[in-house]
């Protein structure tokens, strides 16, 4: 499966994702800044997108954790995630979204 990404200067690009590991996970290996300090256990809120809003309701719901950190960031939105906690599978293909500001 494929993921759009516009990364922060606003440029978009299509990256091929491996699933069973996470949306933060397959960008953390490309040039988007996505620093992923905690590592993917939901306590920095490094790797924050903006998921597109088509396709917010095929994601799973956040965690309560997950809504709290994201909620507490500078940059949240409706369509606020965190990538760690999206895990990537074959009918996410074509997720498109936008790597957040840095904080
Ligand atoms: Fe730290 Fe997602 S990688 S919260």
């Amino acid at each position: 499966p494929k993921i759009r990404v516009t990364d922060r200067e606003g440029d978009e690009y299509l990256i091929e994702a491996d699933v069973g590991i996470s949306v933060m996970e397959n960008l953390r290996d490309h040039d988007f800044g996505v620093e992923a300090i905690c590592g993917g256990c939901c306590s920095c809120a490094t790797c924050h997108v903006f998921v597109d809003d088509a396709w917010l309701p095929k994601l799973q719901p956040k965690s309560e954790a997950e809504a709290e950190l994201v909620g507490e960031t500078i940059f949240h939105k409706p369509n606020s995630r965190l990538s760690c906690q999206i895990r990537m599978t074959p009918d996410l293909d074509g997720l498109a979204l936008t790597i957040a500001p840095e904080e």
